[in-house]
């Protein structure tokens, strides 16, 4: 630049070549420029991609009741904004705080070159501005944590809202909904807003020490002009390079609030992704092959620590081809032995022998990969008939499919429906009846190949002629596997070699249904309630 000018008028020769390389470097400065920031977005994304997997990671691979701690809205606020939050440092934060520092390293440089000693003192001034900032962090990093969990709190009363959207105009409850959700709001405002104004102070805090500092270093740059030790061309440049640090200082500022945020979202994301749990099918065949015998014994469990426990000694045993019925009243604790045996909880006292083994923790996927369980809340996925029935095996055959929906006796309405298998089910498709939904979960679970069925009351939504239907027809198929059910009709019951009758958390009685009914015992007086219900109707 300087020799552009110099030249000019003088040299047409030089002034055209330095032109030249005035453009080129012009040119190469916009290609780096425009490079580097495309590299480091792109880089940016791509970590940011590989924390939300792992994010997912975690919420698919975790303990079955410890992700459950987690709302599903707050967990949706924690894998997107809060993940957005993370990029928002680790892509245009980090990108500002590298050129910032090479501006504060260039300026500096240059400084030194003019005046040690004015860059010394004004290099004086990190150590408090470090330490305003650290106490600014901590304060700054609590506010964001406040907010993001707020923002978890509104996305949770949303999403409740729309899955329970039926209660809610049933008993007439939008205002009081309206005005929950306007509360976490204004709270979530309060938040951010005094977050907010905490980063602004540190901005105002730093912009004033800047002036201050500016001001002070004319006055001593100022001095040593006069006394000669400096001359007026370096102080003006000195004063110069003194602005053009303005842009550090300010986007320290800057970075520092997106680090703290960054830091509340990923402890956040860490606390789901801590929830993966060892359970990683390893390749091979199952350590235990084929389950012939799965044994319980001595079990104990409680939900929370020092509660009262939901299941106390329990001890069966379930042999290959026996057909075992599971009784007792409504919060006896049967779902609970069922997500036990399925490893979903883990007992806190007890052990699970399959083939006379122990269980070992890792070893869970390959047991639950021969148990089948259909569960009391029937679930599908917004997806077609098809898929929901058949996606438990990697290559369905259509008749497999259909004969499984046979079974389950589902096949004719699933026929009636406006596509038959491809209809779409669930939030976007039609919605099936509380007995049309078990008996397709009843039809998924016959798909794949396993050792053991489990129905956790899976009837409970058929009438008493279909559930004898379907039982009758599980039978046929069932061949030389195990069949757990869990049922409150008699009906069922009378027709398992065996059944156990749970009360309180105990296995209080035992034996085939005959047994039962003469030891008048718990069971016979359920036997004789549901007999005259079945009676009546
Ligand atoms: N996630 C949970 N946290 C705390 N307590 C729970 C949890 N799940 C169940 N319980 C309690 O454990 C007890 C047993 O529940 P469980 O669902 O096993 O009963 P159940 O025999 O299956 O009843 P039902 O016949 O009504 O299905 C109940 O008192 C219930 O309130
Ligand atoms: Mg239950």
């Amino acid at each position: 630049m300087k020799n552009a000018v110099d030249s000019l008028g003088t040299d047409w020769g030089r002034t055209k070549e330095s032109v030249f390389f005035l453009l080129l470097f012009a040119f190469l400065h916009a290609l780096f420029r425009y490079g580097g920031r495309l590299g480091f977005l792109l880089a940016s994304r791509d970590i940011e991609g590989a924390v939300r997997e792992e994010f997912f990671r975690g919420i698919i691979r975790a303990r079955v009741d410890e992700v459950r701690d987690f709302s599903s809205g707050d967990l949706l606020a924690r894998g997107t904004s809060d993940v957005s939050s993370f990029w928002l440092f680790i892509g245009p934060g980090l990108l500002t705080l590298v050129s910032a520092g090479f501006t504060f390293l260039i300026g500096i440089f240059f400084m030194v070159k003019i005046s040690a000693k004015l860059t010394l003192i004004l290099l004086s001034a990190i150590p408090p501005v470090v330490f305003v900032a650290r106490v600014f962090a901590r304060r700054l990093y609590r506010g964001h944590r406040r907010v993001r969990e707020l923002v978890g709190k509104v996305s949770e009363v949303a999403s409740s809202s729309v899955t329970g959207i039926r209660v809610i105009r049933s008993y007439l409850m939008e205002e009081t909904l309206e005005e929950r959700f306007s509360r976490i709001s204004g709270d979530l405002r309060d938040a951010v807003v005094s977050t907010q104004s905490m980063s602004a102070l540190f901005h105002g805090t730093l912009t004033l020490a800047t002036g201050v500092g500016t001001l002070f270093l004319i006055f001593i740059g100022g001095r040593d002009v006069l006394s000669g030790d400096l001359t007026v061309g370096g102080f003006v440049a000195f004063v110069s390079y003194i602005g053009m640090l303005s842009f550090p200082s300010i986007a320290l500022g800057w970075v520092l609030n997106l680090f703290q945020r960054a830091k509340a979202s990923l402890s956040r994301m860490e606390e789901v992704t801590a929830l993966a749990g060892i359970e990683e099918r390893g390749e091979g065949a199952s350590p235990h092959g084929r389950i012939e015998t799965l044994e319980v014994r001595n079990l104990s469990f409680s939900y929370l620590e020092n509660s009262r426990p939901v299941l106390r000694g329990v001890s069966f045993s379930l042999r290959r081809g026996e057909v075992v019925g599971l009784a007792g009243e409504t919060g006896s604790g049967k779902t609970t032995l069922v997500a036990i045996l399925l490893g979903f909880l883990r007992p806190d006292e007890g052990e699970i022998l399959v083939n006379g083994r122990r269980v070992r923790e890792e070893e869970w996927p390959w047991i639950r990969e021969r148990i089948r369980a259909v569960f009391q809340d029937p679930f599908l996925f917004s997806e077609t008939v098809f898929s929901n029935i058949s996606f438990p095996v990697d290559d369905p055959r259509p008749e497999r499919v259909v004969a499984s929906a046979v079974t389950a006796s589902i096949h004719d309405e699933i026929e009636s429906f406006p596509e038959g298998y491809g209809t779409l089910v669930g939030e976007r498709g039609i919605t099936l009846s509380g007995g049309q939904k078990q008996r397709m979960t009843i039809a998924r679970a016959l798909l794949p190949d396993w050792d053991i069925l489990v129905l956790d009351d899976a009837f409970a939504s058929v009438d008493s002629l279909a559930e004898e239907r379907i039982f009758s027809s599980l039978l046929d198929l069932l061949g030389d596997r195990t069949l757990l059910v869990v049922s409150q009709r008699v009906q069922t019951l009378s027709r398992c070699h065996r059944i156990l009758v749970l009360h309180e958390g105990r296995i209080v009685e035992e034996g085939t249904f005959g047994e039962l009914i003469q030891r008048g015992g718990i069971f016979s007086l359920h036997y004789e309630r549901e007999k005259i219900r079945e009676g009546l109707s």
